[in-house]
């Protein structure tokens, strides 16, 4: 008999908050991730006539960014009604190899028919770039029916911190109350300084799917399980939806094997 000794699926239930979407592979969980973004334009544009995404950088997303535009299951996503938002941005030039931003763009909105009205990059480089921006997503959001003002669908990643977004431990952006968007600098904040959506505004979303992959968020996501951590210390855990879903799309490789 072959013997197997790959990644082995965990044997009992990941108790992580919201829904659980667990693959396989790294592949097959981004197949999951990108059939279940395609299905929730399609449903928004059809109820509101636009779709509100949101998307972050690291590096985990790039192959689901390559997939949206090269698999045909995906070509007519209804990027002509979507509106991109950037949940978190460095403060670089959008050049710079280190924007979301720039890659972003160089990877979907280059290739898609997106109008570049409806493609919101946050002015990280100006003054101001977080009052800027949420008044942007403010004069965009309010032309939607009270209630359902709020973006459709946001990506996010987790670093090894736990942090997301650039919600990182210890960070002033953690405190940050009514305002959607907020400027993170200080020494919690790896460098450099941040532009990034906050709590407030990613909960108020109708779909939060987090998107973790690799064995180097095992133990980060091993403590968001046993939940013991502070906001403060594993921001992750401040995501949390008010009316909206939250997936997360992992896959065998990063669930931890020691589950208590
Ligand atoms: C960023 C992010 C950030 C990211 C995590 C995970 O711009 O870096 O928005 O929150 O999702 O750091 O990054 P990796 O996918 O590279 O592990």
């Amino acid at each position: 008999m072959i013997e197997f000794d790959g990644p082995t699926p965990p044997d009992r239930p990941l108790n992580l908050p919201g829904k659980v979407e667990l693959r396989r592979d790294a592949d097959e969980a981004i197949d999951a991730l990108a059939a279940h973004l395609y299905m929730q334009a399609l449903a928004c544009t059809r109820s509101f006539g636009d779709f509100h995404l949101a998307l972050s950088g690291g590096s985990t997303p790039l192959p689901l960014y390559r997939r949206l535009m090269y698999d045909p299951a995906y070509r007519d996503l209804p990027w002509k009604r979507t509106h991109l938002w950037i949940v978190d941005e460095r403060c670089v030039p959008f050049d710079d190899p280190q924007s979301n931003f720039g890659m972003i763009r160089d990877l979907i909105v280059s290739h898609s028919d997106i109008p570049s009205q409806q493609v919101h990059p946050i002015p990280a480089m100006d003054a101001e770039p977080d009052r800027v921006y949420e008044q942007t997503l403010r004069d965009m959001l309010e032309w939607r029916e009270k209630g359902h003002d709020r973006l459709d669908f946001v990506l996010l990643g987790m670093g090894t911190d736990g942090h997301t977004a650039s919600l990182f431990p210890n960070s002033p952006a953690l405190n940050a109350s009514d305002c959607l968007m907020y400027l993170n600098t200080g020494p919690a904040v790896t460098p450099p300084d941040r532009v990034t959506m906050t709590f407030e505004l990613i909960n108020a979303s109708r779909m939060i799917a987090v998107l973790v992959l690799g064995e180097n968020k095992r133990q980060p996501l091993k403590s968001v399980m046993n939940g013991q951590d502070s906001v403060e210390d594993l921001p992750i855990l401040g995501i949390q939806p008010l009316a909206g879903e939250l997936h997360w799309y992992l896959d065998w490789n990063t669930c931890p094997t020691d589950i208590d």
